[in-house]
């Protein structure tokens, strides 16, 4: 079978960690007789540089006729690079918000798996992860404050600005739906992160999820305020299965969630709607400090990649396989520096990716 994927490698390390993620891609179109076709599209510092846009219209377009899309990553040094003299909408990062709303991808799944093998890279004490933790970040990716009205502005010789935090009932149902479905298909238990002692958007929050709640009698919902949540996450994260959050609050947890996995590196992304379309991307930035030096972890990414043959292509097997391999390569003692610890073997982005594809053929 053919699939159509738009590549997005964008700036700073993405364009290296795209190169191994659409080289175990191609071993898995090899093996298992499937075809790959890769049309390649500008996002971000590239696009800017290009055309003036961090997106172009046609570019969005690309991306909306394509089976799915994969992203590196994107942005450079912020506040450095020339990218952040531009007005805000038309900085690097307004063109990944505008792809998330543009395609309407507004379940963004983050999964945070400890690898047994990873646990010497784990900052945490060895008690607290000794029965490992297995859960998943679903954050609501199209509205909140990203996408709320906003203003920088001056009065009386101050300078002020404001951001809108708005959510409407529809939208927390929709990703509510998501994070129960899931936790279905998992250990059944959904805890909902939000700040409802303090703000009425986390006070709708909990409401809405408490009624989708009624149509999941079988799932356990619990809920939990966001400044406790940051806590628990490295007091026991093995407590966790589905963390149901906003869009602000699910991009800090899961940095935080990819952290306890061992590096930012690990940690793969998911962005989905009501089509088979997705956006897959690692949970990182484009990480200007090691760009160009074979030093990236290409395993978020190519994890993502294996979501995408997961979600958009229904191809389970598949997507195991990929799966395995990275365990089977991490078993083998083989690290990025990133997640490198007392006498394993060190090897760059490339070697990385070579090693992922061995184990696929
Ligand atoms: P970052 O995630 O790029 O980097 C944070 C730290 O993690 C850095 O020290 C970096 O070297 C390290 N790191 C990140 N990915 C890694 C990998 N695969 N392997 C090894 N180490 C890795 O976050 P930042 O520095 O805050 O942001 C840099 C730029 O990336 C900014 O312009 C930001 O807006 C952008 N950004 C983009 C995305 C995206 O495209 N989805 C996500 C987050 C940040
Ligand atoms: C992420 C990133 C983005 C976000 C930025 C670059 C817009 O941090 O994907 O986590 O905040 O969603
Ligand atoms: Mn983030």
């Amino acid at each position: 079978m053919k699939y159509n994927i738009a590549v997005i490698p964008g700036d700073g390390i993405g364009p290296e960690i795209i190169r191994e993620a659409k080289k175990v891609l191609d071993t898995v179109g090899k093996k298992y007789g499937h075809q790959f076709c890769y049309t390649e599209v500008l996002m971000g510092g590239v696009s800017i540089d290009a055309t003036g846009v961090p997106l172009t219209e046609e570019a969005l377009e690309t991306a909306k006729k394509s089976d799915s899309v994969l992203l590196g990553a994107v942005g450079g040094h912020v506040g450095q690079s020339n990218w952040y003299s531009l007005p805000p909408n038309q900085r690097p990062e307004a063109g990944l918000l505008q792809l998330r709303k543009g395609l309407e991808l507004f379940a963004n799944l983050r999964p945070a798996l400890l690898f047994e093998e990873l646990k010497a890279a784990c900052p945490l004490r060895d008690e607290i992860i000794r029965e490992g933790f297995d859960f998943v970040v679903v954050r609501e990716l199209t509205g909140g404050l990203y996408f709320g009205e906003r203003k920088t502005y001056e009065e009386n010789g101050l300078r002020k600005a404001y951001d809108t935090l708005a959510y409407d009932e529809e939208e927390i149902r929709r990703i509510a739906k998501w994070g129960f479905e899931i936790a279905r298909k998992r250990k059944k238990k959904v805890c909902s992160v939000d700040k409802a002692n303090v703000i009425d958007t986390s006070r709708l929050w909990r409401q809405v999820v408490k009624e989708v709640s009624a149509d999941y009698p079988d799932v356990e919902l619990s809920d939990m305020l966001v400044d406790n949540c940051a806590m628990q996450l490295v007091k026991n994260p093995g407590q966790f299965d589905v963390i149901l959050t906003e869009n602000m609050f699910g991009d800090i947890l899961s940095d935080e969630a990819s952290m306890v996995t061992g590096s930012i590196g690990m940690l793969s992304s998911a962005s989905l709607g009501n089509s088979k379309l997705g956006l897959y991307e690692p949970s990182h930035g484009s990480a200007p400090d090691i760009a160009g030096q074979n030093k990236a972890n290409p395993i978020a990414t190519i994890l993502s990649a294996a979501m995408m043959l997961r979600y958009s292509f229904d191809l389970e097997e598949e997507a195991a396989a990929v799966e395995t391999a990275v365990q089977k390569v991490l078993k083998k003692e083989y690290r990025t520096v990133d997640i490198l610890s007392e006498g394993k073997k060190l090897v760059g982005t490339d070697k990385m990716g070579d090693l992922i594809a061995e184990e696929i053929r």
